[in-house]
């Protein structure tokens, strides 16, 4: 059966959850599932806005009939043109063979790369400031490229000050059936879910976030719907401070995140011995992983919230162990910048994995080194005791400074 939400009056809620995928985009783990939101405006002139992916076509669908009625749908807004969005725009084309489908250059162009269905007739093709009076309600569109694809625009509700965001705003995690973000605990519900979703998804395009922040900043906005997690419409201050520091790579707060390779401990067991010093420093809030074991993407939204971290690996292949690299350069793709990083290699015979995380390291900008690198061969001794704890010294005062 249709389950649609009224979020404004005539604006209706006709997306869905999905708890059974595995893997956001084939990559990114899903254990609290992720929404797919959709949204029909029913005024003198119908508007719906984005479709959804294909694992709930069939709700969706059911949703979108619902609201219409006998109504016939007069417009389709394509804010993004990625696949988690739509999925059902040929099918929507095909149960309303009039529609306008409103997109951009790039949204046309994307769309017929995807798909071969030809919906040339039904193209509104607008540019930047555009308006579309429905009724009482009025769209305006900001072309919001590279957050997260080039053809990404947001659509502006004008009377009711409704910002429908693409991406933009957006988390992992499945609604449920509070579809507000105030109806939620929030901090501990979907913070943390957004902030993974936000570094690893949109975090590479900090400079087109910023810029498109910019220009929907003069806008009167009292409602942030996104494509994906829960919709705002109270405290919005709340999300956009996190968005902003997000996006320019400032660290939320202070605080450290130890991630290590190790194949039989012995890494792991200098990072213990680190974190013990670090934590009888009064440093609390640690956060360590394994990053064999915890995916790349828990690692990475850690990494975006805190100011310091430390990287340990062994040495592998005459490299660095490779989950490691592949971490670190993930780090590097995504523009991680403004940070504190200690560094600990290990190797029996031959050094490697300290040379090559500083080489990669140094490819990330304002990113300054604490302490001295340690190089340990096979295992910590007794006698390095004293190194680690000037390298906890180091950390304790750089996590002291203002
Ligand atoms: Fe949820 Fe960039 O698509």
């Amino acid at each position: 059966m249709y389950s649609v939400i009224e979020i404004s009056p005539k604006v209706f809620w006709v997306g869905g959850n999905d708890r059974r995928l595995e893997r956001f985009e084939n990559m990114f783990p899903l254990p609290n599932g992720v929404s797919y939101n959709s949204y029909l405006i029913g005024d003198e002139k119908t508007a719906l806005i984005d479709t959804v992916d294909a694992s709930i076509s069939a709700l969706y669908l059911e949703n979108v009939t619902h609201v219409l009625g006998d109504r016939k749908l007069d417009y389709l807004v394509i804010n993004h043109m990625e696949p988690d969005h739509c999925a059902n725009i040929e099918e929507i084309v095909r149960r309303y063979p009039d529609v306008k489908v409103v997109g951009n250059k790039k949204t046309f162009q994307f769309f017929e790369q995807y798909y071969s269905l030809d919906l040339s007739s039904n193209y509104m093709e607008i540019q930047e400031g555009d308006e579309l009076k429905l009724g009482d309600h009025t769209l305006r569109f900001y072309f919001a490229p590279m957050v997260h694809w080039p053809e990404v625009m947001f659509t502006y509700e004008v009377s009711k000050g409704i910002l429908f965001s693409a991406d933009a705003f957006g988390s992992f995690g499945a609604l449920s059936g509070n579809i507000f973000a105030d109806e939620t605990d929030f901090e501990n519900a979907f913070l943390d879910e957004s902030r993974r979703y936000y570094a690893n998804i949109v975090g590479r395009y900090g400079m087109q976030v910023q810029a498109a922040l910019k220009k929907v900043s003069t806008l009167e906005i009292n409602m942030i719907c996104s494509v994906h997690g829960p919709i705002w419409r109270k405290n919005l201050a709340y999300l956009l401070d996190k968005y902003d520091k997000w996006s320019r790579y400032i660290p939320e707060q202070k605080g450290i995140v130890l991630f290590y390779a190790s194949m039989y401990g012995n890494t792991e067991n200098v990072m213990n011995v680190l974190a013990n010093k670090l934590a009888m420093r009064g440093i609390q809030d640690i956060r360590m992983y394994d990053v064999s074991k915890t995916h790349p993407s828990y690692i990475i939204s850690d990494v975006w919230k805190y100011s310091h971290m430390v990287i340990a690996s062994p040495t592998y292949n005459m490299h660095l162990y490779f989950v490691m690299d592949a971490l670190l350069r993930e780090m590097s793709a995504l523009g991680l910048k403004n940070r504190k990083v200690s560094l600990i290699g290990n190797h029996t015979w031959s050094s490697a994995a300290l040379k090559v995380m500083q080489v990669i390291i140094s490819t990330m900008k304002n990113v300054e080194l604490v302490g001295t690198p340690l190089d340990i061969r096979s295992s910590l001794k007794p006698e390095q005791d004293a190194d680690v704890d000037a390298l906890a010294d180091a950390i304790y005062a750089s996590l002291s400074e203002q």
